[in-house]
């Protein structure tokens, strides 16, 4: 018997941009599957190229920047070789973003209300008026109270955390089979962040979606996610099931990362909290065009060996379906 595909599958995505003449390569060869129903966080510092893979997965990469794959899947279909036509019908229907600071996104003269139907009506035959219906429904969804008036709200009349419930919204009104959620909770306070998680997850539950949760906070892929990608300088530096990669990371990258960050299982959220920051691993993300030889990490990593300037290393499966790219990752293995 054959296993279902993946809900979505990616193989050596790599996004670069024109820099002196040449190129850089800002997503560099990333490979992940997300299984059906199942939720995947991309995490890294700042820099290393989350949003970037986010934006690839629905061809959304900003010019001059260009992006390659040999396969980007949704459920078995093979996305990378479609016609910009298709591959727009597929967007919000099939796959849907939501981003960072919805105040960005949200289109500051059209309500609430008018952006989620046309959403809506984008891809589906459906009246203005039942549309509008569909845009009550998705907004009492989300949690917005007395959504028949909220509709007609314009983006600077709701808070932050109903903006991005208005995000949400937009994102869910086709019914994707996959959410890309890029840094959904990092503009808000922690309550809302919580109560916003709460809301994914719940959606996620009910509509059997699968999730891809980009993130620089590891509490929140802890909570959120059963598979985690780390990603450092555009690569995927380990990646596995969240459980293992966290209680027994195989890359000095992950494990500085898992340096300071709070229990998994403390109670999050409260009034003085603030929310969990990556720690501070020594140096800075290298810039594109002036990454070290061989490891990308080793000028910033406290077991580096010769070995690791003169040879890249490659991703090594060390436990069933967890990954590190690291010379010395055998060394991590308990
Ligand atoms: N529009 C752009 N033009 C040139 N370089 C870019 C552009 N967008 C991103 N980059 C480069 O790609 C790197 C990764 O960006 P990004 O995916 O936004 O990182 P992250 O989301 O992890 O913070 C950036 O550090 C930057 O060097
Ligand atoms: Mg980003």
């Amino acid at each position: 018997m054959t296993s279902p595909p993946p809900a979505l599958s990616v193989r050596d995505l790599v996004v670069t941009f024109p820099r002196d003449g040449g190129t850089v390569e800002a997503v560099s060869g990333v490979s992940f599957d997300v299984p059906r129903g199942q939720t995947l966080g991309i995490v890294g510092e700042s820099g290393c190229g989350k949003s970037l893979t986010s934006l690839a997965l629905l061809r959304l990469v900003p010019p001059p920047g260009v992006m390659t794959a040999s396969r980007i899947a949704l459920a078995g279909r093979e996305l990378t070789g479609l016609p910009e036509r298709e591959m727009r019908a597929l967007r919000g229907a099939k796959i849907a973003m939501v981003f960072q600071e919805p105040m960005t996104s949200l289109n500051p003269v059209y309500t609430a209300g008018q952006q989620i139907a046309e959403a809506i009506r984008l891809h589906e035959p459906v009246s203005r008026r039942d549309a509008r219906t569909r845009a009550v429904e998705l907004l009492r969804r989300v949690g917005i109270p007395s959504p028949e008036l909220r509709i007609d709200a314009y983006p600077h009349q709701l808070s932050g955390g109903m903006r991005q419930r208005v995000m949400i919204a937009m994102a869910l009104a086709c019914g994707p089979d996959v959410l890309v959620a890029d840094e959904p909770t990092t503009a808000l306070d922690v309550t809302i962040q919580a109560q916003i998680l709460d809301l994914l997850r719940r959606l996620q539950g009910e509509l059997g979606m699968s999730v891809v949760l980009v993130t620089h906070d590891l509490g929140v892929v802890a909570e959120m996610a059963q598979q985690v990608v780390v990603m450092y300088a555009g690569r995927v530096v380990e990646s596995g099931p969240v459980r293992e990669v966290f209680d027994a990371p195989l890359h000095p990258y992950t494990r500085g990362l898992l340096g300071s960050v709070p229990p998994i299982g403390r109670p999050r959220g409260g009034p003085h909290e603030r929310p969990a920051r990556l720690p501070t691993i020594e140096g800075i993300v290298p810039s594109l065009g002036s990454l070290p030889s061989g490891c990308a990490f080793r000028d910033r990593c406290a077991f580096a060996e010769p070995r690791c300037a003169s040879e890249a290393p490659l991703a090594v499966e060390l436990r069933a379906g967890h990954a590190s790219r690291c010379h010395l990752a055998e060394r991590w293995v308990a």
